[in-house]
């Protein structure tokens, strides 16, 4: 009997040989370059960076730049507006916060990040009082959609800064006054007090030398001399600022407090959602005060995740689930710890968690239980699966 090539049998068999068949008279051969595309996408999103801090630069009272350089001389390109996610090993717990590069991409030497004190901040105060040049850092790579499309988002941009917040929008000020991008960008930059604003004199004299570039600081506990814009950023003060905001693009970024008085007053202006966009930083401050918190889940309330095949932790109802973990010394991919980026993306098989507004689960990662481990806090015990 003689031998049947059962791939005969299989309908389109034929032309899909006959296709092979042109592909190789005509085509290029793609075998040799087996491996490019893998070594193009690690060249530019490396899985983790090695850096060493190089320079240590005082801003305000609360604030450092760390100056990052490459420890095997290679830093990808990002786009301004993006963050790296710094890991830390502290107290015997491995941990991450992202920080948004504040220098500009046409600087290739170096990243500088720019770190404002958190009281009681795990983080951030290990930071600004543990960290010195000649330190070495690990990293994620520059990851993050907060940044400017030139499809989409015209030329005629607002940036409404808090605080820290103002770090990727001196990333993107950097770019387009140094580049001479056709952009005109306006910054309402809000602040406790003068001495509190990040960047303030370069900002001051980037405004004075660029004409497409505004600087309007805005402070809410203003000294008895202070003759500037005060209060917060109200739709009132940016209908006065502005002549029209009907074509203009709005980026928001801060603490939570500020994306939480800022969208509705973009709302009172009318601006459509398409025309604002945001980036938090972090979790907010107490999440017990979001709207949608069960009032009967008190701050303190401890409940217990058991998770698949592994061992069972405690979990405090006012901690995203993503830190009860790395308390117990487990670790979960992570990256923009603020719900965004899917990567901490937690299969949910019993109990309830509280997700905040603005974390993107997909819609069908909700159907099938998933949730982002970096914004959910347990509600009752919970079964995991990592
Ligand atoms: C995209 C993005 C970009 C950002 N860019 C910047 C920036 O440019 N500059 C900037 O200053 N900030 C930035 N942030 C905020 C930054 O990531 C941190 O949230 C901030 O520095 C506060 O971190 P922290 O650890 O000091 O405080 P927290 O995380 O708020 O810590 C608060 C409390 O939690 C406890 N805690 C937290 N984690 C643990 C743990 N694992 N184990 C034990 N205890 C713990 C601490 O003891 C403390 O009581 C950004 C955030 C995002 C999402
Ligand atoms: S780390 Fe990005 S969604 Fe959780």
């Amino acid at each position: 009997m003689t031998k049947q090539d059962i791939r005969q049998q299989i309908e389109g068999y034929a032309e899909i040989q006959a296709e092979i068949e042109v592909l190789r008279k005509y085509a290029h051969d793609r075998r040799a370059d087996r491996g490019t595309v893998d070594r193009v996408i690690n060249l530019l999103h490396p899985k983790e960076l090695k850096l060493t801090v190089s320079e240590i630069i005082e801003e305000t009272a609360s604030s450092k730049t760390f100056r990052l350089i490459s420890a095997d001389g290679y830093l990808p390109p990002f786009q301004a507006g993006q963050y790296i996610n710094i890991f830390v090993n502290l107290a015997g717990i491995r941990s991450s916060r992202p920080y948004s590069i504040a220098s500009s991409p046409s600087q290739t030497a170096y990243y500088d990040v720019t770190v404002r004190r958190v009281e009681d901040g795990f983080v951030s105060n290990y930071l600004l009082d543990e960290v010195t040049i000649g330190n070495s850092l690990t990293s994620t790579s520059p990851a993050g959609l907060f940044y400017y499309n030139p499809l989409f988002h015209g030329n005629n941009l607002v940036f409404l800064a808090g605080g820290s917040g103002i770090t990727p929008f001196m990333s993107m000020i950097r770019e387009v006054t140094d580049r001479g991008l056709d952009r005109n960008i306006t910054l309402i930059y809000g602040s406790r007090d003068p001495d509190d604003m990040i960047f303030k004199d370069e900002l001051e004299d980037r405004a004075q030398r660029h004409g497409n570039f505004t600087f309007i600081p805005v402070i809410s506990e203003p000294p008895p001399s202070y003759s500037g814009h005060t209060g917060f950023i109200t739709a009132e003060l940016m209908q006065k600022l502005l002549d029209d905001v009907k074509d203009r693009m709005f980026y928001v970024c801060g603490p939570e407090e500020m994306y939480t008085f800022c969208l509705p007053e973009l709302d009172k202006l009318g601006m459509p959602k398409k025309r604002v966009r945001q980036e938090v930083f972090g979790p907010p401050k107490d999440i017990t005060m979001e709207a949608g918190w069960p009032s009967e889940v008190k701050k303190d309330d401890t409940f217990e995740v058991q998770i698949r095949g592994g061992k069972t932790i405690p979990a405090r109802a006012d901690e995203p689930l993503m830190i009860s973990l790395e308390r117990a010394g487990i670790t979960i991919p992570t990256s923009c710890r603020s719900g965004e980026c899917s990567l901490c993306r937690t299969k949910l098989l019993s109990g309830e968690v509280f997700q905040p507004r603005g974390v993107k689960v997909r819609k069908s990662d909700r159907q099938f239980g998933y949730i982002h481990a970096c914004m959910a806090y347990p509600l009752k015990d919970l079964e995991i699966m990592l």
